[in-house]
C-alpha cells in the first residue's frame, strides 16, 4: 500500500492494513504534531485532513486512506516556510492554553475555511465545538477562525 502524506508518498506493508493512521504518523514518520487524546474517536485531538475533510486518525485504519487519498497533517500548514493564516490567527488570539487540542483544532479550522472562506460565527462555533478543548478556549477559537478568515481574504 501507499500513503500520500503532506504530498510525499510512503510505502506501508500490507500487514499494517488495520493499524491506525495516528501511530504510523507519530511512530514511523515522527509527525508528532498530531496528538493522541482519547484514542476512541471522540475528542478530535488526532484530527488530520483526508482529501480536505477532517478525519480522526486514532480510529482510521491505514487501509482506509491508502492508495489515493491525500492526507495532510498539521506539519503541512507551514510547509512553505511561512505560517498558515490559521496558525497566525491562533497565535494572535492566544487560542492555545495547554495546547493539547490545538493541532486538531487547527486542522478543523483549515478544512472549514477551505470549504467556506467566510463562515458565520454560528458556523464557526458549530464546527469548532466538535473537537474537545478541556481548557474551554472556544471563544478564543471562534475569534481566531474569524481572524484567519479575514487574513485570508486580504
Ligand atoms: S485521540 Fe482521536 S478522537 Fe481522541
Ligand atoms: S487548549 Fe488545552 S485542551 Fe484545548
Amino acid at each position: 500500500m501507499k500513503l500520500t502524506i503532506n504530498r510525499d508518498l510512503y510505502s506501508v506493508d500490507n500487514k499494517d492494513a488495520n493499524r491506525k493512521l495516528l501511530w504510523f504518523l507519530r511512530d514511523d514518520l515522527g509527525l508528532i504534531g498530531t496528538r493522541f487524546g482519547c484514542g476512541a474517536g471522540i475528542c478530535g485531538a488526532c484530527t488530520v485532513l483526508v482529501d480536505g475533510q477532517p478525519r480522526r486518525s486514532c480510529i482510521t485504519p491505514i487501509a482506509a486512506v491508502a492508495d489515493g487519498p491525500s492526507i495532510r497533517t498539521v506539519e503541512d500548514l507551514a510547509a512553505t516556510g511561512a505560517l498558515h493564516p490559521v496558525q497566525q490567527a491562533f497565535i494572535d488570539e492566544q487560542a492555545p492554553q495547554c495546547g493539547w487540542c490545538m493541532s486538531g483544532q487547527m486542522m478543523v479550522a483549515v478544512a472549514l475555511l477551505e470549504n467556506n472562506p467566510t463562515p458565520t460565527d454560528s458556523e464557526i462555533e458549530d464546527t469548532m465545538t466538535r473537537n474537545y478543548c478541556r481548557c474551554g478556549s472556544y471563544s478564543r477559537l471562534r475569534r481566531a477562525v474569524r481572524r484567519a478568515s479575514d487574513l485570508a481574504s486580504q
